[in-house]
C-alpha cells in the first residue's frame, strides 16, 4: 500500500447521518491537539501495543532520513493507554491529512477511565504500508530519533512529549519509556 492514505481513508467510512465520533489518540494525538473536540478523556484499548515501528517521512524527518513514530501492533493481553476525543465528522478531513504517512482509520472498541465502553476510530499504520520500519532494538531506535528532524520538528521531542503525556495518564509503556532512557542517556555521555 502506498504511504500517502489520504484517498484510502476516505473511502473507507461513510459518515452520513453522523454527528459526533469518538477518536482514540495513543502517540502525538494525545498531546498535539491542534483539532476541535467535543468533549475527551483518557480511554485504553485492549489487544494493542504501542510501537515506535512506523517511519516518519514527513513530520518528525525526511523522505532521505525518516523518523521513527507510534504505531499500533496486535498483542493479545495488551492494554493501550491513550485519549479519546469525541469530534464531528469533518475533522477527519484535516486528521487524514495530518496521519497521511501510512495510517488507515480503524473501527475499535474504547473504553474509558470510569469502566463505560464506546465504539470509534484509530488511526494505524500496518505492516504493509510503504513507510513502515518494522520491529529494531530499542536503543538503535532511540538513536535514530536522536539523529532525526523533520518540518513538525525534532523526532526526539516527538518521543519526549508523549513520555511526558504517557506519565501524566498513568499509563504503563515500558517500550518507550525504555526508548527514552536511552535517548536521554545517549544526549548526557
Ligand atoms: C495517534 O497519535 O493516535 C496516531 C499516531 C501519531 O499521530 O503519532
Amino acid at each position: 500500500m502506498s504511504a500517502n492514505t489520504i484517498e484510502h481513508n476516505r473511502r473507507r467510512f461513510d459518515f452520513d447521518g453522523v454527528d459526533a465520533i469518538w477518536l482514540f489518540g495513543y502517540g502525538s494525538l494525545i498531546y498535539k491537539v491542534d483539532f476541535p473536540f467535543l468533549e475527551r478523556r483518557p480511554a485504553s484499548i485492549q489487544g494493542w501495543a504501542r510501537r515506535f515501528w512506523q517511519g516518519s517521512h514527513d513530520h518528525r524527518g525526511t523522505p532521505e532520513a525518516p523518523g521513527r513514530v507510534v504505531t499500533l501492533i496486535e498483542q493479545p493481553g495488551a492494554l493501550c493507554k491513550g485519549m479519546a476525543y469525541r469530534v464531528s465528522p469533518n475533522v477527519f478531513e484535516y486528521l487524514d491529512v495530518r496521519e497521511k504517512n501510512g495510517y488507515l482509520r480503524f473501527r475499535t472498541p474504547m473504553t474509558f477511565d470510569n469502566g463505560s465502553h464506546a465504539e470509534g476510530l484509530v488511526y494505524i499504520a500496518t505492516a504493509d504500508n510503504e513507510a513502515y520500519l518494522g520491529e529494531a532494538p530499542e536503543p538503535a531506535i532511540a538513536a535514530q530519533i536522536a539523529a532525526s528532524s523533520g518540518p513538525s520538528g525534532p523526532n526526539s521531542e516527538y518521543l519526549l512529549r508523549l513520555a511526558d503525556s504517557l506519565r501524566q495518564l498513568e499509563a504503563d509503556c515500558p517500550h518507550t519509556f525504555a526508548i527514552e532512557v536511552c535517548l536521554r542517556g545517549s544526549a548526557s555521555s
